[in-house]
């Protein structure tokens, strides 16, 4: 980013003040408080007017992952101490070359001493605005490929090494060892739980599974739009949107964070009952209501098919649901992120990320692979079948990824559910994708095409009775766990998102004709 080269510019014009600090003897649950609710990524730790220390929102992360007793612990134990800083009087391109160099995303503004002020990352990003921005937008790649558009802490993807995580940890070993409750207590709270926060968590979401009974009523007139094949993700669309309304939901801006949170967990917790509800109505069942003792998993399957599920269907079921929380920044969490970012409702911000899901190339493949095995029916046919395919034009469902040029790590966790759980499905899945890479590689050769997540996700999903219509509408219940924590991250350190574009239009201004 060499975009802070304002003629003139210091710091003293861009920089936050009054600065939130804290004492050294504090504790850091109660800075992280102060800083949530000053909405800032950092505070000062001060003696009278000097900076000692600061603690940062990364130092969070980092305080989470030790497991430390943060209403204990002291500032001063976990702060940066001696921190560097800018004069206000310094050109902004110097202190933006400290914050690149060091790596920096605060750095207190003192004089003689005295702390005036502090210049953060996003200072400068307003200064960035003021650029001319034909240049910018040539620099930028039809659909953003590869571009950085935000700081996130809630997780990220390694395309190239197969590899992505949920904070600190591979994704694919939470899928592994946590439950999901576990897992969404980690990307709302920032540190997975320990035996009390989880019983804590657990006692607090159970209830905010049900659906209120202004919207229950409504169920049934959703449900019966459409004809019997209307997406269920517009079904769900519409009923989180109703939920929004009836909880009385309001612009984030104008909330609490700590309401906000709340309004996360409720909408979280309330879409797999709604989803089963909508399907169930759709086919002219009664909904039912989550069960009391039940975990997410096993309340899912159970609310969808009306009895409770092998434990070993209710956990792979769960391991694709956590497998597909978060994904980087995929187009409906960056959806979600720019309607946050205009301090709308959590709801809205959650319909606009529904939306994007539900278009085929995010969130629709999962039924299309197992209907390509279905349309296979025999090993012995998969090879010609695939062949024909390939060089037709069309694409194999299940294969090919934007960003994972090998294994899809999610692929790989689920062929090992898959072949858990066994069946002859799996091990004609098996057999075609062995044949489908072998293809890829002759006929699209150096494209790097390997199975996706789609591809087992269905033979999972299908093995544990989850019918075909609700693959993406399952896969979307666990990705609202991953939208709302980028919500919660959004508003917490929030700016407008309102990018540029390059208008490519008949030169204006052309004469408006007359009417006539
Ligand atoms: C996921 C997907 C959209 C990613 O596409 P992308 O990164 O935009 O890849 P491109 O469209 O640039 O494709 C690159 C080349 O690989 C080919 N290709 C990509 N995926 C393919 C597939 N599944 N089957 C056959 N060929 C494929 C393309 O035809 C193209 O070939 P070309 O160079 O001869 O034109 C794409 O791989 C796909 O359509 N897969 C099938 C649908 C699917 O499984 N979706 C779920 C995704 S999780």
């Amino acid at each position: 980013m060499a975009a802070t080269q304002v003629p003139g510019a210091t710091v003293a014009s861009i920089m936050s003040h009054p600065v939130v600090t804290a004492a050294a003897t504090e504790t850091v649950a109660e800075a992280a408080t102060r800083m949530r609710d000053r909405r800032v990524g950092s505070v000062v730790v001060v003696e009278g007017d000097k900076p000692v220390g600061i603690l940062t929102e990364r130092d969070m992360i980092r305080i989470a992952a030790a497991g430390a007793d943060t209403s204990n612990d002291s500032l001063s134990e976990w702060m940066t101490a001696n921190p560097d800083s800018v004069a206000s009087d310094e050109a902004v391109s110097d202190a933006f070359a400290s914050l690149a160099e060091h790596g920096y995303r605060h750095i207190p503004v003192v004089d003689d001493g005295v702390l005036v002020g502090l210049v953060s990352m996003r200072d400068l990003m307003k200064i960035a605005q003021i650029q001319p921005v034909e240049r910018a937008a040539a620099e930028m790649p039809k659909g953003l490929e590869g571009v950085v558009v935000a700081d996130t802490a809630v997780g990220d993807v390694r395309g190239q090494e197969g590899f992505y995580h949920y904070r600190q940890y591979s994704a694919v070993d939470l899928a592994e060892k946590r439950t999901i409750e576990d897992v969404w207590h980690l990307l709302f709270n920032g540190a997975l739980p320990n035996v009390s926060e989880r019983d804590d968590f657990i006692k607090a979401i159970r209830p905010l599974r049900t659906v209120p009974d202004e919207v229950k009523e409504i169920l049934p007139g959703v449900a019966g739009l459409g004809g019997t094949d209307a997406p269920p993700l517009d079904m769900l669309r519409t009923t989180v949107s109703t939920m929004g309304v009836d909880l009385g939901f309001r612009p984030w801006l104008d909330i609490s964070p700590e309401e906000l949170y709340q309004q996360g967990l409720r909408i979280c917790a309330v879409v797999p009952t709604l989803l089963c509800a909508l399907y169930r109505l759709k086919h002219g069942m009664e909904p039912i209501d989550p069960h009391d003792k039940l975990p997410y998993a096993a309340n899912y399957l159970y609310m969808m098919q009306g009895e409770e599920p092998e434990p070993d269907h209710a956990r792979a079921v769960e391991q694709y649901l956590i497998s597909t929380i978060d994904h980087g920044f995929n187009a409906s969490t960056f959806t979600a992120r720019v309607i946050t970012s205009t301090g709308a409702d959590l709801a809205a911000a959650v319909v606009g990320g529904i939306g994007a899901l539900s278009g085929p190339l995010h969130g629709g493949a999962p039924s299309r692979a197992l209907d390509m095995l279905d349309a296979i029916g025999t090993e012995d046919k998969a090879e010609p079948w695939l062949r024909d395919a390939v060089e037709r034009g069309d694409r194999l469902m299940g294969f090919g990824h934007r960003v994972y040029k090998t294994d899809d790590p999610r692929s790989v966790m689920l062929r090992g559910v898959a072949e858990r759980l066994g069946g002859p499905k799996v091990d004609l899945a098996k057999a075609i994708e062995r044949k489908a890479i072998e293809v890829l590689a002759d006929l699209k050769p150096g494209r790097q095409l390997y199975t996706n997540v789609e591809f087992y996700a269905g033979i999972v999903m299908d093995t544990c009775g989850v019918p075909r219509e609700m693959f993406t509408p399952t896969f979307a219940s666990s990705r609202v766990i991953g939208w709302t924590s980028h919500i919660l991250e959004q508003a917490a350190d929030n700016r407008l998102i309102r990018p540029s574009a390059n208008y490519s239009g008949p030169p204006p201004p052309q004469p408006v004709p007359d009417a006539n």
